[in-house]
């Protein structure tokens, strides 16, 4: 009998402390190719921290891809990311995630003419944030987060969303060790 309630127990603490684990999943969305004061890169600014901060936390990475992809050049890529924008446009994605069992989620993305890119839209509308911790990043090449703290409080609804964590796209890029500390307080 007493082996029996010590079996029961064992089960029990191991169900519920695997119940109870948080779960961490990075959503991203970056763009390689030509892009300001970096050059022509394979891999894009804002990967670079999300690559970090997987690397540090263990999470889960999701890239998210517009079903068709931006110009690899600089001009071609801001021109139409403002029609995008001017449109109020929802650009399709390539592949959706579930993220309902997820606890704390890093969102990355680019600015772009001053808040998130629009196939990122694409991806919040899709989902119910409510209850999820919510851990912006971004990389920017002068205009901070933009209004994108607004943007993001104002669409994850009943999510916690922290401030965004802003970093300069040449400094993702180009120098790691300045990245992780831009990223210390996230990292936490
Ligand atoms: C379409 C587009 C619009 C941009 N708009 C801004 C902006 O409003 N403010 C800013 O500081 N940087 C702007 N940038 C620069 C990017 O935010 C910066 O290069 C960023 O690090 C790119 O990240 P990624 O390589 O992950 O895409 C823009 C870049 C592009 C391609």
């Amino acid at each position: 009998m007493r082996t029996l309630i010590l079996a029961l127990a064992i089960v029990f603490t191991l169900s519920f402390s695997a119940g109870a684990e948080a779960k961490s999943l990075i959503i991203v969305f970056s763009h390689a190719g030509e892009n300001y004061s970096v050059g022509n890169v394979a891999v894009g600014n804002t990967m670079k921290l999300a690559q970090i901060i997987a690397a540090k936390t263990g999470a889960e990475l999701f890239e998210v891809k517009p079903a068709k992809e931006y110009p690899s050049t600089y001009d071609e890529c801001t021109d139409i990311a403002k029609r995008e924008q001017n449109a109020g446009a929802r650009p399709a994605i390539l592949e959706d995630k579930d993220i309902s069992g997820y606890d704390t989620i890093y969102f990355g993305y680019p600015i772009w003419w001053g808040d998130i890119p629009m196939c990122m839209y694409t991806f919040i509308e899709a989902h119910d944030w409510s209850g999820k911790t919510v851990i912006p990043f971004c990389t920017h090449e002068g205009s901070g987060a933009g209004r994108t703290d607004r943007t993001l409080n104002s669409t994850m609804k009943g999510a916690n969303v922290r401030k965004v964590t802003a970093v300069r796209g040449s400094t993702a890029q180009n120098n790691p060790s300045a990245s992780e500390r831009a990223l210390a307080g996230i990292l936490k």
